[in-house]
Protein backbone atom coordinates (compact mmCIF):
# COMPACT_ATOMS: atom_id res chain seq x y z
CA UNK A 1 0.00 0.00 0.00
CA UNK A 2 0.91 3.58 -0.62
CA UNK A 3 3.00 4.51 2.86
CA UNK A 4 0.95 7.98 2.52
CA UNK A 5 -2.30 6.14 2.79
CA UNK A 6 -1.02 3.30 5.14
CA UNK A 7 0.16 6.30 7.08
CA UNK A 8 -3.04 8.29 7.42
CA UNK A 9 -5.23 4.93 7.29
CA UNK A 10 -3.18 3.52 10.75
CA UNK A 11 -3.49 7.30 11.96
CA UNK A 12 -6.91 7.11 11.92
CA UNK A 13 -7.36 3.32 13.28
CA UNK A 14 -5.11 4.17 16.17
CA UNK A 15 -6.76 7.34 17.38
CA UNK A 16 -10.61 5.99 16.80
CA UNK A 17 -9.78 1.99 18.19
CA UNK A 18 -10.35 0.81 15.28
CA UNK A 19 -8.32 -2.56 13.34
CA UNK A 20 -9.48 -1.89 10.03
CA UNK A 21 -11.34 1.62 8.23
CA UNK A 22 -14.32 0.23 7.41
CA UNK A 23 -17.03 1.59 10.15
CA UNK A 24 -20.65 0.82 9.93
CA UNK A 25 -22.79 3.70 8.71
CA UNK A 26 -25.55 5.00 11.54
CA UNK A 27 -28.59 3.58 10.16
CA UNK A 28 -31.87 4.69 12.71
CA UNK A 29 -33.96 1.74 12.76
CA UNK A 30 -31.61 -0.41 10.77
CA UNK A 31 -28.36 -1.24 13.04
CA UNK A 32 -29.40 -4.08 15.76
CA UNK A 33 -26.60 -4.63 18.30
CA UNK A 34 -25.57 -8.22 16.46
CA UNK A 35 -24.81 -5.98 13.09
CA UNK A 36 -23.09 -3.63 14.66
CA UNK A 37 -21.36 -5.90 17.17
CA UNK A 38 -20.47 -8.06 14.29
CA UNK A 39 -19.19 -5.40 12.51
CA UNK A 40 -17.13 -3.93 15.68
CA UNK A 41 -15.77 -7.43 16.49
CA UNK A 42 -14.29 -7.82 12.87
CA UNK A 43 -12.07 -4.90 13.63
CA UNK A 44 -14.63 -1.82 12.69
CA UNK A 45 -16.54 0.66 14.84
CA UNK A 46 -20.46 -0.67 15.35
CA UNK A 47 -23.01 2.34 15.03
CA UNK A 48 -26.60 2.97 16.55
CA UNK A 49 -28.95 5.56 14.48
CA UNK A 50 -30.48 7.28 17.83
CA UNK A 51 -32.68 10.19 16.17
CA UNK A 52 -35.83 7.90 16.87
CA UNK A 53 -34.91 6.85 20.22
CA UNK A 54 -36.09 7.58 23.41
CA UNK A 55 -33.71 8.37 25.85
CA UNK A 56 -33.19 5.69 28.02
CA UNK A 57 -33.00 3.14 24.78
CA UNK A 58 -29.69 4.79 24.33
CA UNK A 59 -28.31 3.74 27.45
CA UNK A 60 -29.87 0.03 26.62
CA UNK A 61 -28.52 -0.50 23.55
CA UNK A 62 -25.04 0.45 24.26
CA UNK A 63 -25.73 -1.91 27.28
CA UNK A 64 -26.26 -4.99 24.74
CA UNK A 65 -23.66 -3.72 22.25
CA UNK A 66 -21.10 -3.78 25.40
CA UNK A 67 -22.33 -7.42 26.47
CA UNK A 68 -21.45 -9.01 22.42
CA UNK A 69 -18.89 -6.63 21.23
CA UNK A 70 -15.38 -4.92 23.63
CA UNK A 71 -15.19 -2.77 20.10
CA UNK A 72 -15.79 0.80 18.99
CA UNK A 73 -19.24 2.34 18.70
CA UNK A 74 -20.81 5.42 17.47
CA UNK A 75 -24.03 6.97 18.73
CA UNK A 76 -25.61 9.11 15.78
CA UNK A 77 -28.20 11.95 17.17
CA UNK A 78 -29.80 14.37 14.49
CA UNK A 79 -29.24 18.64 15.11
CA UNK A 80 -32.77 19.49 15.26
CA UNK A 81 -34.52 21.71 12.27
CA UNK A 82 -36.48 24.79 13.22
CA UNK A 83 -39.66 24.34 14.14
CA UNK A 84 -41.53 23.47 10.81
CA UNK A 85 -44.45 26.01 9.02
CA UNK A 86 -48.18 24.10 9.36
CA UNK A 87 -50.23 24.54 6.66
CA UNK A 88 -53.51 22.68 7.63
CA UNK A 89 -55.69 22.79 3.97
CA UNK A 90 -52.25 21.13 2.54
CA UNK A 91 -51.49 18.72 5.16
CA UNK A 92 -55.02 17.72 4.93
CA UNK A 93 -54.31 16.86 0.87
CA UNK A 94 -51.43 14.61 1.63
CA UNK A 95 -53.29 12.94 3.92
CA UNK A 96 -55.74 11.79 1.98
CA UNK A 97 -53.29 11.09 -0.44
CA UNK A 98 -51.52 9.17 1.95
CA UNK A 99 -54.69 7.36 2.91
CA UNK A 100 -54.08 5.31 -1.08
CA UNK A 101 -50.84 3.76 0.44
CA UNK A 102 -51.74 2.62 4.11
CA UNK A 103 -54.36 3.24 6.93
CA UNK A 104 -56.52 6.63 7.06
CA UNK A 105 -54.15 9.37 8.55
CA UNK A 106 -56.04 11.37 11.56
CA UNK A 107 -54.73 15.11 11.39
CA UNK A 108 -53.13 14.99 14.51
CA UNK A 109 -50.48 12.34 13.01
CA UNK A 110 -48.52 15.31 11.92
CA UNK A 111 -47.57 16.68 15.70
CA UNK A 112 -45.72 13.88 15.96
CA UNK A 113 -42.54 16.14 16.85
CA UNK A 114 -38.77 15.40 16.61
CA UNK A 115 -37.57 13.25 20.23
CA UNK A 116 -36.01 15.74 23.49
CA UNK A 117 -32.47 16.35 21.95
CA UNK A 118 -31.25 17.70 25.08
CA UNK A 119 -32.45 14.59 26.98
CA UNK A 120 -31.09 12.44 23.92
CA UNK A 121 -27.59 14.34 24.08
CA UNK A 122 -27.40 13.96 27.64
CA UNK A 123 -27.98 9.94 27.81
CA UNK A 124 -25.61 9.59 25.58
CA UNK A 125 -23.11 11.48 27.72
CA UNK A 126 -24.24 8.93 30.24
CA UNK A 127 -23.65 5.94 27.87
CA UNK A 128 -20.52 6.99 26.55
CA UNK A 129 -19.88 5.69 23.74
CA UNK A 130 -16.46 6.00 21.63
CA UNK A 131 -17.84 8.16 19.34
CA UNK A 132 -20.97 10.47 18.71
CA UNK A 133 -21.73 11.81 15.34
CA UNK A 134 -24.15 14.43 13.94
CA UNK A 135 -26.07 15.10 11.03
CA UNK A 136 -28.11 17.47 9.61
CA UNK A 137 -25.66 20.56 11.60
CA UNK A 138 -23.74 20.94 14.45
CA UNK A 139 -23.22 20.53 18.38
CA UNK A 140 -23.25 23.57 20.43
CA UNK A 141 -20.06 24.69 21.93
CA UNK A 142 -21.13 23.58 25.62
CA UNK A 143 -22.22 20.38 23.98
CA UNK A 144 -18.63 19.83 22.57
CA UNK A 145 -16.93 20.65 25.79
CA UNK A 146 -19.23 17.81 27.79
CA UNK A 147 -18.35 15.43 24.65
CA UNK A 148 -14.64 16.29 25.62
CA UNK A 149 -14.67 16.16 29.32
CA UNK A 150 -16.47 12.99 28.76
CA UNK A 151 -13.83 11.44 26.16
CA UNK A 152 -15.94 10.70 23.71
CA UNK A 153 -14.96 11.95 19.83
CA UNK A 154 -17.24 13.68 17.82
CA UNK A 155 -17.89 13.01 14.08
CA UNK A 156 -20.22 15.06 12.13
CA UNK A 157 -21.80 14.59 9.00
CA UNK A 158 -21.20 17.47 6.20
CA UNK A 159 -22.51 17.58 2.45
CA UNK A 160 -20.76 20.23 1.44
CA UNK A 161 -17.15 22.31 2.54
CA UNK A 162 -19.30 25.04 4.08
CA UNK A 163 -20.90 22.42 6.39
CA UNK A 164 -17.65 20.66 7.12
CA UNK A 165 -15.43 24.01 7.91
CA UNK A 166 -18.33 25.08 10.01
CA UNK A 167 -18.37 21.55 12.05
CA UNK A 168 -14.42 21.68 11.82
CA UNK A 169 -14.22 25.03 13.38
CA UNK A 170 -16.87 23.91 16.19
CA UNK A 171 -15.01 21.25 16.98
CA UNK A 172 -15.47 17.96 15.54
CA UNK A 173 -13.01 15.06 15.46
CA UNK A 174 -13.70 13.96 12.22
CA UNK A 175 -15.50 15.00 9.21
CA UNK A 176 -17.56 12.50 7.52
CA UNK A 177 -18.03 13.52 3.58
CA UNK A 178 -21.30 12.30 2.68
CA UNK A 179 -22.15 12.44 -1.12
CA UNK A 180 -24.88 12.13 -2.86
CA UNK A 181 -24.88 8.58 -3.92
CA UNK A 182 -25.82 7.58 -0.20
CA UNK A 183 -28.57 5.94 1.00
CA UNK A 184 -30.97 7.02 3.77
CA UNK A 185 -31.54 11.06 4.27
CA UNK A 186 -28.91 13.82 2.84
CA UNK A 187 -27.46 15.82 5.65
CA UNK A 188 -27.94 19.48 4.50
CA UNK A 189 -27.62 21.54 7.30
CA UNK A 190 -31.05 23.61 5.48
CA UNK A 191 -32.91 21.50 4.61
CA UNK A 192 -34.21 23.83 1.99
CA UNK A 193 -31.12 23.46 -0.13
CA UNK A 194 -30.56 19.66 0.06
CA UNK A 195 -31.36 19.32 -3.34
CA UNK A 196 -29.25 22.04 -5.21
CA UNK A 197 -26.23 20.23 -2.77
CA UNK A 198 -26.42 17.04 -4.38
CA UNK A 199 -22.36 16.77 -4.97
CA UNK A 200 -21.29 13.20 -5.81
CA UNK A 201 -18.19 11.78 -3.56
CA UNK A 202 -15.51 12.05 -5.82
CA UNK A 203 -16.14 15.89 -6.47
CA UNK A 204 -16.44 16.24 -2.66
CA UNK A 205 -14.45 14.10 -1.39
CA UNK A 206 -11.30 15.77 -2.43
CA UNK A 207 -12.67 19.08 -1.45
CA UNK A 208 -12.94 18.44 2.06
CA UNK A 209 -9.78 16.53 2.18
CA UNK A 210 -7.50 19.65 0.69
CA UNK A 211 -9.25 21.89 2.88
CA UNK A 212 -9.86 20.61 6.42
CA UNK A 213 -7.45 19.85 9.16
CA UNK A 214 -9.45 16.94 10.58
CA UNK A 215 -9.28 13.09 9.00
CA UNK A 216 -12.27 12.70 6.74
CA UNK A 217 -14.18 9.67 6.48
CA UNK A 218 -15.90 8.63 3.08
CA UNK A 219 -20.13 8.00 3.18
CA UNK A 220 -22.00 7.04 -0.04
CA UNK A 221 -21.89 4.59 -2.86
CA UNK A 222 -18.98 2.41 -1.51
CA UNK A 223 -20.22 -1.22 -1.06
CA UNK A 224 -16.71 -3.44 -2.40
CA UNK A 225 -13.00 -2.70 -2.15
CA UNK A 226 -13.30 -0.51 -5.49
CA UNK A 227 -15.19 2.02 -3.85
CA UNK A 228 -12.66 1.84 -0.17
CA UNK A 229 -9.33 2.07 -2.52
CA UNK A 230 -11.27 4.95 -4.19
CA UNK A 231 -12.01 6.94 -1.19
CA UNK A 232 -8.73 6.36 0.32
CA UNK A 233 -7.02 7.16 -3.13
CA UNK A 234 -8.96 10.12 -2.72
CA UNK A 235 -7.64 11.16 0.48
CA UNK A 236 -9.98 9.52 3.24
CA UNK A 237 -8.80 8.48 6.13
CA UNK A 238 -11.31 5.99 6.57
CA UNK A 239 -15.08 4.91 4.97
CA UNK A 240 -18.56 4.45 6.04
CA UNK A 241 -20.65 1.79 4.76
CA UNK A 242 -24.35 1.63 4.95
CA UNK A 243 -26.62 0.24 2.30
CA UNK A 244 -24.33 -2.67 1.69
CA UNK A 245 -24.65 -3.89 5.49
CA UNK A 246 -28.89 -3.82 5.10
CA UNK A 247 -27.99 -7.22 3.39
CA UNK A 248 -26.42 -8.37 5.91
CA UNK A 249 -27.47 -11.94 7.85
CA UNK A 250 -27.50 -9.68 11.35
CA UNK A 251 -29.65 -7.07 9.23
CA UNK A 252 -32.92 -7.08 10.30
CA UNK A 253 -34.70 -4.85 7.82
CA UNK A 254 -37.60 -6.52 5.61
CA UNK A 255 -37.31 -9.01 3.45
CA UNK A 256 -38.86 -7.21 0.53
CA UNK A 257 -36.52 -4.50 1.15
CA UNK A 258 -33.13 -6.80 1.64
CA UNK A 259 -33.96 -9.08 -1.46
CA UNK A 260 -34.52 -5.47 -3.43
CA UNK A 261 -31.08 -3.99 -3.11
CA UNK A 262 -29.19 -6.24 -4.94
CA UNK A 263 -31.88 -6.15 -8.24
CA UNK A 264 -31.63 -1.92 -7.85
CA UNK A 265 -30.06 -0.15 -10.75
CA UNK A 266 -28.08 3.34 -9.36
CA UNK A 267 -31.47 4.88 -11.04
CA UNK A 268 -33.72 3.00 -9.56
CA UNK A 269 -32.60 4.92 -5.97
CA UNK A 270 -33.98 8.00 -6.04
CA UNK A 271 -33.43 11.50 -3.57
CA UNK A 272 -37.28 12.22 -1.90
CA UNK A 273 -38.66 14.09 0.54
CA UNK A 274 -42.12 11.75 0.84
CA UNK A 275 -40.90 9.69 3.35
CA UNK A 276 -39.71 12.53 6.16
CA UNK A 277 -40.24 15.74 4.87
CA UNK A 278 -36.27 15.73 4.77
CA UNK A 279 -34.49 14.74 1.55
CA UNK A 280 -33.50 11.16 1.49
CA UNK A 281 -32.25 8.70 -0.78
CA UNK A 282 -34.21 5.64 -1.17
CA UNK A 283 -35.37 2.76 -3.85
CA UNK A 284 -37.69 4.42 -6.20
CA UNK A 285 -40.79 1.93 -4.83
CA UNK A 286 -44.13 2.45 -6.61
CA UNK A 287 -45.07 5.38 -3.42
CA UNK A 288 -42.03 7.20 -4.01
CA UNK A 289 -43.40 7.58 -8.04
CA UNK A 290 -46.41 8.15 -7.45
CA UNK A 291 -45.17 10.98 -4.63
CA UNK A 292 -42.65 12.68 -7.33
CA UNK A 293 -46.22 12.59 -9.73
CA UNK A 294 -46.94 16.16 -11.06
CA UNK A 295 -50.17 15.66 -9.32
CA UNK A 296 -49.22 14.72 -5.96
CA UNK A 297 -49.59 16.87 -3.01
CA UNK A 298 -45.94 18.43 -2.25
CA UNK A 299 -44.51 16.87 0.77
CA UNK A 300 -44.89 18.59 4.27
CA UNK A 301 -41.86 19.82 6.43
CA UNK A 302 -39.63 17.57 8.08
CA UNK A 303 -41.14 16.15 10.92
CA UNK A 304 -44.50 16.80 10.23
CA UNK A 305 -44.55 14.48 7.00
CA UNK A 306 -43.06 12.12 8.58
CA UNK A 307 -45.46 12.03 11.46
CA UNK A 308 -48.17 11.33 8.27
CA UNK A 309 -46.52 8.82 6.83
CA UNK A 310 -45.60 7.05 9.82
CA UNK A 311 -48.82 5.11 10.09
CA UNK A 312 -48.12 3.65 6.38
CA UNK A 313 -44.61 2.98 6.82
CA UNK A 314 -45.35 0.83 9.55
CA UNK A 315 -48.38 -0.70 8.17
CA UNK A 316 -45.87 -1.78 4.91
CA UNK A 317 -43.18 -3.21 7.13
CA UNK A 318 -45.71 -5.14 8.61
CA UNK A 319 -46.87 -6.49 5.46
CA UNK A 320 -43.52 -6.68 3.92
CA UNK A 321 -45.01 -4.60 1.16
CA UNK A 322 -42.20 -2.79 -0.74
CA UNK A 323 -44.84 -0.38 -2.32
CA UNK A 324 -45.34 1.89 0.58
CA UNK A 325 -41.78 0.71 2.77
CA UNK A 326 -39.27 3.57 3.53
CA UNK A 327 -36.78 1.63 1.47
CA UNK A 328 -33.66 3.58 2.14
CA UNK A 329 -30.72 2.63 -0.04
CA UNK A 330 -27.97 3.70 -1.74
CA UNK A 331 -27.14 4.00 -5.66
CA UNK A 332 -24.32 0.76 -4.78
CA UNK A 333 -27.26 -0.90 -3.80
CA UNK A 334 -26.79 -3.93 -6.29
CA UNK A 335 -23.27 -5.12 -4.64
CA UNK A 336 -25.49 -5.56 -1.65
CA UNK A 337 -24.77 -9.35 -0.58
CA UNK A 338 -26.54 -11.70 1.58
CA UNK A 339 -23.33 -12.87 4.14
CA UNK A 340 -22.33 -12.43 7.58
CA UNK A 341 -21.48 -8.63 8.39
CA UNK A 342 -17.81 -9.73 9.26
CA UNK A 343 -17.30 -11.73 6.34
CA UNK A 344 -18.67 -9.04 3.91
CA UNK A 345 -16.30 -6.07 5.90
CA UNK A 346 -12.85 -8.84 5.46
CA UNK A 347 -13.83 -9.22 1.65
CA UNK A 348 -14.11 -5.40 1.33
CA UNK A 349 -11.18 -4.80 2.90
CA UNK A 350 -8.96 -7.24 1.39
CA UNK A 351 -10.34 -6.33 -2.25
CA UNK A 352 -9.02 -2.64 -1.20
CA UNK A 353 -5.51 -3.83 0.29
CA UNK A 354 -4.82 -5.94 -3.08
CA UNK A 355 -5.79 -2.46 -4.96
CA UNK A 356 -3.99 -0.28 -3.39
C1 LIG B 1 -31.52 2.75 6.28
C2 LIG B 1 -30.64 3.95 6.45
C3 LIG B 1 -30.83 4.77 7.56
C4 LIG B 1 -29.98 5.88 7.76
N1 LIG B 1 -30.15 6.65 8.89
C5 LIG B 1 -29.22 7.61 9.18
C6 LIG B 1 -29.26 8.31 10.42
O1 LIG B 1 -30.15 8.11 11.25
N2 LIG B 1 -28.28 9.21 10.67
C7 LIG B 1 -27.26 9.46 9.77
O2 LIG B 1 -26.37 10.27 10.07
N3 LIG B 1 -27.23 8.85 8.58
C8 LIG B 1 -28.17 7.92 8.27
N4 LIG B 1 -28.09 7.24 7.07
C9 LIG B 1 -27.01 7.60 6.13
C10 LIG B 1 -25.76 6.79 6.43
O3 LIG B 1 -25.21 7.16 7.66
C11 LIG B 1 -24.68 6.92 5.34
O4 LIG B 1 -24.45 8.26 5.00
C12 LIG B 1 -25.04 6.13 4.09
O5 LIG B 1 -25.55 4.87 4.43
C13 LIG B 1 -23.82 5.93 3.21
O6 LIG B 1 -24.18 5.54 1.91
P1 LIG B 1 -24.45 4.02 1.47
O7 LIG B 1 -25.78 3.67 2.05
O8 LIG B 1 -24.46 4.10 -0.01
O9 LIG B 1 -23.36 3.17 2.03
C14 LIG B 1 -28.95 6.16 6.83
C15 LIG B 1 -28.78 5.34 5.72
C16 LIG B 1 -29.60 4.24 5.52
C17 LIG B 1 -29.36 3.36 4.31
Amino acid sequence: MNPLIQQRVASFCQRFGVELPILLSPMAGACPVPLSAAVANAGGMGAMGAVLSAPEQIGQWMDAFRVQSPGPAQVNVWIPDPAPLREPVAEAATRQFLAQWGPDVPASAGDAGPADFDAQFDALIQARPAVASTIMGVFSSAQVQRLKDAGIAWFACATTLAEALQAQAAGADAVIAQGMEAGGHRGAFDAAQAERQMVGLFALLPRLVDNLDVPVIAAGGIADGRGVAAALLLGASAVQVGTAFLAAEESDIPSAWRDALAAAEPETTCATRAFSGRLGRALATDYVRAAAAAEAPSPQPYPVQRGLTAGMRRQASADNRLAAMQAWAGQSAWLARRAPAAEIQRAIWAQAQELL
